[in-house]
């Protein structure tokens, strides 16, 4: 293949793979730091999204403001800064990250992070993420080669930390030796390589999010208080694993992750519609929605009014029918794909959710207890236990974001189980 469509096929799955991804830019101080200027220039062009963080010495090299610009986002420079904390504070902004890139990272840097200090920002933040961590040193060869910083590096390594170079060559001292941070491509290229692709690259995912609303009147209904913030974020991961997905949301106000085919819906029978209509052509199905179980039989064609009412003046009696099952009904098609269920529950959640596993014949259930404070409706945050027919497992409290990711995982998983 000519080289430089080697190149373009190289860049095409790369750019897949940063996709989205949250990677905070870590510059420390060394001349190399003019070149995080370019590297950010790449990982947007691959669609990443970057939050650089500047050490104090980093802003002796290069200005926040260009980094800024390039960015798109504010740069974070200090821990103790009233104003960034209120922003995005240091906890949110470890917990925001999908991966933490320093390049440069100084020879200072380097020892600081494997005494796991956390005396400024960017320090602090590798303490505080469980986003994987990779750095570039760039340094003068004979720093690099001293006895310390190579135990610094292999500790790091040890711990997981992944090193990017360095490579060799003219150093800006004049030096000719190991110790140059590799170029911005080649570490673009290698922030995409942390990331596996394809979890779901051929296959056809179909997710249902949100609450449905079943009318009363025409100016009143029956809803429920879902924010589809989970079915959201799994049609995030969805794309991210490669998928191509649909995503099928009841009257929400949040954004369709770029990529996703969105179908608005707001009765659980238009969903319900929706959702077959799909099912029919999909591998995965994942219903999120907190669908209403009942709609009011009788639509009013105006709006009832209080004196009108048929029943005594202080009381009103809306009758009910029962709304179809969406899961159980995708679950009961002859070539039903995957299916996957949630089920919020207040007390006995497991047990619950077994029943429902079995009842609704899905193929895994992801339950979670909706009276815990902090987590389930509404919240950015969740803990849930994963059940399929042969087992189950529990997920700590974490973002809806970083859960979701998890429970594709899961869901890749067993998918493959139950399809091979
Ligand atoms: O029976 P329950 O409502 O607790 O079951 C929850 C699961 O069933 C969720 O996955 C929800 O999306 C799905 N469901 C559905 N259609 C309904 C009711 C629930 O798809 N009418």
């Amino acid at each position: 293949m000519p080289i430089n469509l080697l190149y373009q096929a190289i860049l095409t799955v790369s750019k897949a793979q940063l996709s989205n991804k949250h990677i905070i830019l870590g510059v420390t101080g060394g001349i190399a730091a003019y070149k995080a200027a370019e590297l950010i220039r790449l990982l947007r062009q691959h669609n990443a999204q970057v939050r650089v963080v500047m050490t104090q010495g980093a802003r002796e090299f290069i200005t926040p403001l260009t980094l800024q610009a390039l960015s798109g986002n504010p740069v974070h420079l200090d821990l103790l800064d009233p104003e960034a904390e209120a922003g995005m504070g240091h906890i949110e902004l470890a917990k925001w990250a999908d991966l933490i890139l320093i390049a440069p990272a100084s020879a200072n840097f380097i020892a600081r992070l494997t005494n796991g200090q956390a005396d400024d920002l960017l320090t602090t933040l590798c303490l505080a993420t469980i986003a994987p961590i990779a750095i570039a040193p760039a340094m003068n060869q004979a720093m690099w080669l001293n006895s310390q910083t190579q135990r610094n590096c292999q500790q790091l390594q040890d711990k997981g930390i992944t090193l990017f170079g360095p490579g060799s060559g003219t150093q800006a001292c004049g030096d000719v030796g190991p110790g140059r941070m590799l170029e911005p491509l080649e570490l673009s290229e290698l922030s995409a390589a942390l990331f596996p692709t394809g979890l779901f690259s051929d296959k056809k995912i179909v997710i249902t999010a949100g609450p449905t609303r079943e009318a009363i009147d025409p100016v009143r209904y029956i809803s429920n208080h879902s924010s589809g913030k989970m079915g959201f974020a799994l049609a995030q991961a969805a794309i991210d694993g490669g998928a191509q997905t649909t995503l099928i949301a009841g009257p929400v106000s949040l954004e369709a992750p770029e990529g996703a085919a969105r179908i608005d819906v707001i009765s659980a029978r238009q969903m319900y519609d929706a959702a077959l209509t799909a099912a029919a052509d999909c591998d995965i199905f994942i219903a999120t929605a907190a669908v209403a179980d009942y709609r009011p039989t009788k639509l009013a064609d105006q709006k009832i009014k209080k004196d009108r009412n048929p029943n005594t003046q202080d009381t009103m009696v809306i009758e009910l029918s029962l709304n179809p099952d969406i899961v159980a009904a995708v679950a009961a098609r002859p070539d039903k794909p995957f299916t996957v269920g949630f089920a919020a529950e207040t007390q006995q959640v497991v047990d619950y959710a077994h029943d429902k596993l079995t009842r609704k014949n899905l193929d895994m259930i992801i339950a979670n207890d909706v009276s815990a404070a902090g987590i389930g409706f509404n919240s950015d945050d969740n803990a849930v236990t994963v059940v399929w027919p042969q087992g189950q497992q529990q997920i700590e409290k974490t973002s809806k974001r970083q859960l979701a990711k998890l429970l594709m995982e899961h869901i890749a998983k067993q998918y493959q189980r139950t399809n091979s």
